[in-house]
C-alpha cells in the first residue's frame, strides 16, 4: 500500500469515526430527556408518575383504569378543555381551601377522617359524612343532607369499585 493510500484509509476512518459520534449524540438527544434538558434548557414533560393505586390515580388524573377520561357533568369549563381532576381543586393534600378559576365556591377540606368527623365545617347544618353520603357526593352532589352542592363540584360517573378505590386514597391523606 503506497503512503497516499494509506492516509485516504486514515482520513475514511476518522470521517467515520465522526459520523458515527455525531449520530449516536443525535440518537441520545432524541431519546434522552435528562440530556436534552441538560443542553438545551427545554422544558420537557414531567415523566408519566406511577400511580401506586388506582384511587391515588383517579385522583390526580381522573383517568381509569384504561387511560379513558372518567365522566362528569357541571364544574368549570377549564375542566373540560384542559383536564384535571380532584387534585386540581382540592389540591394535592386534599385540604382545598383556595378558589379556583371561574369557580363559585372555594373548594373544601375532604380528607376522610375531616369529611367524617362530626362538625367538619363551621356553620354546616348537614350530619357528619358517611362512605355512602361521600359517595353520593361525589356523582350526584349532594351533601349528607340532600341538598345540592355548588355547581364547581363536578358530578362523576364512576362505578362503585372506582369510588371505592378514591374513597381508600382519601383515607391516606392526613
Ligand atoms: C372544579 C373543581 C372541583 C373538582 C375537579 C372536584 N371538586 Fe369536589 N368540590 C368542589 C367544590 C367547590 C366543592 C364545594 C361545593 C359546595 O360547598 O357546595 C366540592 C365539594 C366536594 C365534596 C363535599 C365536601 C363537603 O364538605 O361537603 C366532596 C366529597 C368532594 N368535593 C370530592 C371530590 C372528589 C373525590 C373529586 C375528584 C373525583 C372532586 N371533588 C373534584 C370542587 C371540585
Amino acid at each position: 500500500m503506497g503512503q497516499r493510500a494509506g492516509w485516504v484509509l486514515v482520513i475514511s476512518m476518522a470521517v467515520l469515526v465522526c459520523f458515527l459520534v455525531l449520530g449516536l449524540c443525535f440518537i441520545g438527544l432524541v431519546v434522552s430527556p435528562t440530556l436534552r434538558t441538560a443542553i438545551f434548557r427545554l422544558p420537557s414533560p414531567p415523566p408519566p408518575r406511577g400511580y401506586a393505586t388506582s384511587g391515588e390515580r383517579i385522583y390526580y388524573t381522573g383517568v381509569d383504569e384504561n387511560g379513558q377520561r372518567i365522566r362528569f357533568e357541571g364544574g368549570p369549563m377549564w375542566l373540560y378543555m384542559h383536564g384535571g381532576s380532584c387534585v386540581s381543586c382540592h389540591g394535592p393534600d386534599g385540604r382545598g381551601g383556595r378558589p379556583v378559576m371561574m369557580g363559585t365556591e372555594i373548594p373544601p377540606d375532604i380528607r376522610y377522617h375531616h369529611l367524617i368527623e362530626e362538625e367538619h365545617e363551621e356553620g354546616e347544618e348537614h350530619p357528619p359524612y358517611t362512605d355512602e353520603t361521600i359517595k353520593r357526593a361525589i356523582t350526584q352532589g349532594l351533601n349528607p343532607a340532600g341538598e345540592p352542592l355548588d355547581y364547581t363540584m363536578p358530578r362523576f360517573r364512576m362505578t362503585e369499585e372506582q369510588l371505592n378505590d378514591l374513597l381508600e386514597f382519601l383515607k391516606t391523606l392526613d
